[in-house]
């Protein structure tokens, strides 16, 4: 198996990271998952896209291209041979002594490894834990900083559910590791692309095809309580896709269907891909 690190490729017990990499000290790194369906990147343009802005955000100075990232993907993607699965890239800001304060002269590394298809849980739905959104104010950012997230999953984990829906005060945001929907009356509710969620990649598809179908799409922020009786609830993301929720656990109880606005999107995606 092979792995991007520093923008080559290597056998992956080969690969070097340093002690002093900066994504290790502070979180100081943005990433990107891209699904890869018959040996084809999904929004590869897209993601890349972000990665620019999530490193601007961060004034982190990545001078790599697009065409460059999609060359070595490729190329990672030929040698471990991947034909449905993930690619996973991060950027580094850079590895220097441990210093809160970062330069601008730092070189940005950027490494990568190629993972297998998640399973999937399309068919049956998820059930959802509904828990406080304790993440900072840039949740727009992906960045390799996600304690928030990860300790939120862990919650709904040992709740039995597969992801954490999060609050913050009250008005719901997104899940631990994807976009949240809502499905009232026939039309689609999800919170607004602002600093508070990550404007994700299949969250975008998503709407896209829901105004090709004609399907109304509100993007405006809810408050928890009309979980408990939305007509049908999904996530979205590169890896769950669109994934249906079946039950909210935790600060909201409920139970929902897997609707036919859910099943029609699920069926425009599988088109897509
Ligand atoms: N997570 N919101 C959060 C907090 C996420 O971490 C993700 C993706 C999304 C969905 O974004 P996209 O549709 O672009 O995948 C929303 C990835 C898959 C991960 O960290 O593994």
């Amino acid at each position: 198996n092979y792995v991007l690190d520093n923008m080559k490729i290597v056998p992956e017990n080969t690969a070097v990271i340093q002690p002093n990499d900066r994504s290790y000290h502070f979180g100081d790194g943005v990433y990107e998952v891209v699904r890869v369906y018959n040996q084809k990147p999904f929004q590869l343009e897209a993601h890349w896209e972000r990665l620019f802005q999530s490193s601007k955000k961060l004034d982190i100075n990545l001078t790599v291209s697009a065409n460059e990232l999609t060359n070595a993907t490729n190329e990672l993607l030929e040698k471990n041979q991947v034909t449905d699965g993930a690619i996973y890239i991060q950027v580094s800001r850079g590895a220097t002594p441990r210093n809160h304060l970062y330069s601008r002269e730092e070189t940005p590394i950027i490494t990568g490894f190629t993972m297998n298809a998640p399973k999937s849980k399309q068919e049956e739905g998820i059930s959802a834990w509904v828990t406080d959104d304790m993440r900072w104010l840039r949740c727009d950012i992906k960045t390799v900083n996600l304690l928030g997230n990860i300790m939120a999953k862990r919650e709904a984990a040992d709740a039995d559910c597969f992801e954490a829906i999060m609050h913050r005060d009250g008005t719901v945001t997104e899940g631990s590791s994807s976009n949240l929907f809502l499905v009232n009356d026939g039309t689609l509710y999800t919170h607004p692309a602002t600093n508070l969620i990550l404007n994700g990649i299949t969250r975008q598809v998503v709407i896209d095809l829901a105004n090709k179908a004609g399907i109304q799409v509100v993007e405006e922020a809810f408050p928890k309580d009309v979980l408990d009786h939305a007509d049908e609830a999904f996530i979205t993301s590169t890896t769950s896709e669109v994934t249906p929720i079946v039950e909210f656990k935790g600060q909201v109880t409920a139970t929902m269907p897997i609707g036919p606005v859910t099943k029609k999107l699920q069926a425009l995606f599988k088109d897509l891909i």
